[in-house]
This record gives structure tokens, C-alpha cells and sequence, in this order.
């Protein structure tokens, strides 16, 4: 997607070899031009697919997110991250361990918002190791429901998350594949 690569160049600011912070229009101030076209490109990529649900994890998912479900006309389920929780059976239940911040969270989704018979899309913000999107995932196996893909808007292709959607046997599409953060400089996977 060129308006994203695009604003990804000219606002993204790399620390370290490893993160690129993407505050000024994902994860602090939102650009909603952007959050549309996005919404639009996932739409169309998901359009044959039956998607009955969108499902992402707050808080930065949110919003790419919910330009999905808009344009497929379908509803949001945004995950809800607890750091410690006592178990409720009106929730699903999965751990996410993030490498990047070196955390566990405990993400819960209500059942009464996915069940048997949904074929749902799930949206993040950014693919590192895939410990979210295959919690989100595990969530919608155990609601009985199937995973129609998953999209990410920025993935880290330098990182093992999209080998480990693949291997797991889902449909992956980035709106933007970086292949490198060396030495303080993006570069783009084809
Ligand atoms: P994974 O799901 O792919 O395994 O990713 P990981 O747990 O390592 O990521 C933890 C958090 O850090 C997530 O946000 C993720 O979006 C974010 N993240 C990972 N790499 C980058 C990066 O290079 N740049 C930016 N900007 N974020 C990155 P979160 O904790 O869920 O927070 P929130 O932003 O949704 O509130
Ligand atoms: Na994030
Ligand atoms: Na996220």
C-alpha cells in the first residue's frame, strides 16, 4: 500500500534495529484519511471470503480495525488485555507473551460476541512475532468459529510472526513488509 509505505518513510522513527515508532498517525495521534484507505485495501483483499466479524486487541488495533468492519459491514470485537484476571466462563481466554515488551498479557474476549458458525478477520497493527494474532486466533477456535486471514497493517519481516501465521496454516496480508531497521534505515520487503 503506497500512501502507507509512503507515511511510514516520511514520519516512522527507528529505534534501534528492532522497533519503528509510528506515533504521529497509528499508535498515538491517528491519521483517519490513512485509517480509511486502509480499511478499504482489507476490505477488498477479504471481500470473497464471508466475513461475518472483524477482531482485533486494543488498544492500537482499534482503529485500522475499525475501518475494516466498516467497509465489510460487519461489527468490531476488539480483545481486551488484563495483566492478571479470575477465570470467568462468560470469556474466552488466551495468553499472549510479548517478546517486545517482555510481558504477559491475558486477553479475554466476551462469548457472546463470537460463536460457531462466524468466519472472522483478524486485524492488528503491527506483526512482530505473532503472539497476538495467534492468541486472537486461538480465541476464535475455541469460539468454534473459523479464521477467514489475518491483516496487518505494518509487518516486521525480520521478525519470525509471519512464518509462524503460515506454518499455522492462515491467510497473511501486510499493507506494509519491512525487511530491515539497520543502521537507522527502512527498508521495504517486496
Ligand atoms: P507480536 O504480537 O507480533 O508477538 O508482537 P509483540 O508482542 O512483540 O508486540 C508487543 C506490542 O508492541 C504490541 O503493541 C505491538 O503492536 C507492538 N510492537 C511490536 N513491534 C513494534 C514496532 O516495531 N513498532 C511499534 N510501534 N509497535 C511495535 P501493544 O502492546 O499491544 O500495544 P498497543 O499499541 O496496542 O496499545
Ligand atoms: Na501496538
Ligand atoms: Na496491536
Amino acid at each position: 500500500m503506497e500512501a502507507l509505505k509512503r507515511k511510514i518513510v516520511e514520519e516512522g522513527v527507528v529505534l534501534g534495529n528492532q522497533v519503528l515508532k509510528v506515533d504521529s498517525f497509528l499508535n498515538h495521534r491517528i491519521d483517519p484519511v490513512l485509517m480509511d484507505g486502509i480499511g478499504d485495501v482489507f476490505a477488498r483483499l477479504f471481500a470473497e471470503d464471508g466475513v461475518t466479524v472483524v477482531l482485533t486487541i486494543e488498544s492500537s488495533g482499534i482503529a485500522p480495525a475499525v475501518m475494516t468492519a466498516l467497509k465489510l459491514n460487519v461489527p468490531l470485537v476488539f480483545a481486551r488485555k488484563r495483566k492478571s484476571l479470575t477465570l470467568r466462563d462468560d470469556l474466552y481466554t488466551e495468553k499472549a507473551y510479548s517478546f517486545t515488551k517482555q510481558e504477559e498479557n491475558e486477553i479475554t474476549v466476551s462469548k457472546s460476541y463470537i460463536g460457531p458458525g462466524d468466519r472472522v478477520l483478524v486485524v492488528d497493527d503491527f506483526l512482530a512475532n505473532g503472539q497476538a494474532s495467534l492468541a486472537l486466533a486461538r480465541i476464535v477456535e475455541q469460539a468454534g468459529a473459523r479464521v477467514a486471514g489475518i491483516g496487518i497493517v505494518i509487518e516486521k519481516s525480520f521478525q519470525s510472526g509471519r512464518q509462524a501465521l503460515i506454518e499455522a496454516g492462515y491467510r497473511v496480508e501486510s499493507l506494509a513488509r519491512i525487511a530491515s531497521l539497520e543502521d537507522g534505515s527502512i527498508r521495504f520487503a517486496e
